[in-house]
């Protein structure tokens, strides 16, 4: 687990408060980071319309921002994770604010998901294969914990589109915040993602958005 919560303090908050707002999440995306939200948002907006009665793992769940989409009458099962303990603050205060009763948010580290094998009908994994420390073994992870036929739906801010972004990640070796961790590039998302099948990435600037299968 970070020895620091990169996202306990005003960065965290800072990022709730745009990313929450599809509108200026939309612009500050694209002012700060160069990036294009709209396939995000689309398939944040997806999660309205899933089967009834799966289990939904949120990997680094944050503030719970897929809570804001999903359907908490169809949810069988919402298991999120975060090393945050703020994070996870908040986001059981949006659980509660929503009246959602049977969300289950645990303190823990991706690389070491409390799921059983093979549990997961979906994995949700948005902006934070930029934020841990090693995200091959992070997906590794998620496939563990997908039923065979389980489904990856996720984004990250990638290396090598946008020269700023490539600047934001290089302070942060240089001076760490926990805000942002080694990244990749959109070649690397392929290959952290080549256990996985129907693999589709859009790339919009800086921003990735992407599904996948397990097989
Ligand atoms: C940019 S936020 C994304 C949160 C949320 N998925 C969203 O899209 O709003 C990245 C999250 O990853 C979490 N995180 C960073 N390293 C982690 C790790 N090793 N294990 C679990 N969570 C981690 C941070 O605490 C933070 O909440």
């Amino acid at each position: 687990m970070a020895a620091t919560d990169g996202y306990g303090g005003l960065g965290g908050r800072f990022y709730s408060g745009y990313i929450e707002r599809p509108l200026l999440g939309r612009a500050v995306i694209r002012l700060v980071w160069g990036g294009d939200a709209n396939p995000m948002y689309r398939s944040l907006e997806g999660l309205r319309d899933l089967r009834t009665g799966l289990t939904v793992l949120d990997a680094a769940c944050g503030a719970g921002l897929t809570l804001k989409w999903l359907d908490p009458s169809r949810v069988g099962r919402y298991v999120g994770i975060d090393n945050s303990p703020a994070m996870l603050r908040r986001a059981r205060e949006r659980a509660h604010r929503r009246g959602l009763r049977a969300v289950e948010l645990e303190l823990a580290d991706i690389e070491a998901i409390p799921l059983e094998d093979e549990t997961a009908d979906i994995c949700l994994l948005y902006n934070a294969l930029h934020v841990v420390p090693d995200p091959g073994r992070a997906v590794a992870e998620i496939v563990r914990c997908l039923k065979p036929g389980g489904r990856l739906e996720g984004s990250m801010l990638l290396r090598g589109e946008r020269r700023r972004v490539d600047r934001f990640f290089e302070r942060e070796q240089a001076k760490p915040t926990g805000l942002l961790g080694t990244g990749g590039t959109r070649s690397d998302l392929r290959r952290w993602l080549e256990a996985m099948s129907d693999v589709e990435l859009e790339v919009g600037g800086s921003l990735a958005t992407f599904r996948a299968k397990r097989p």
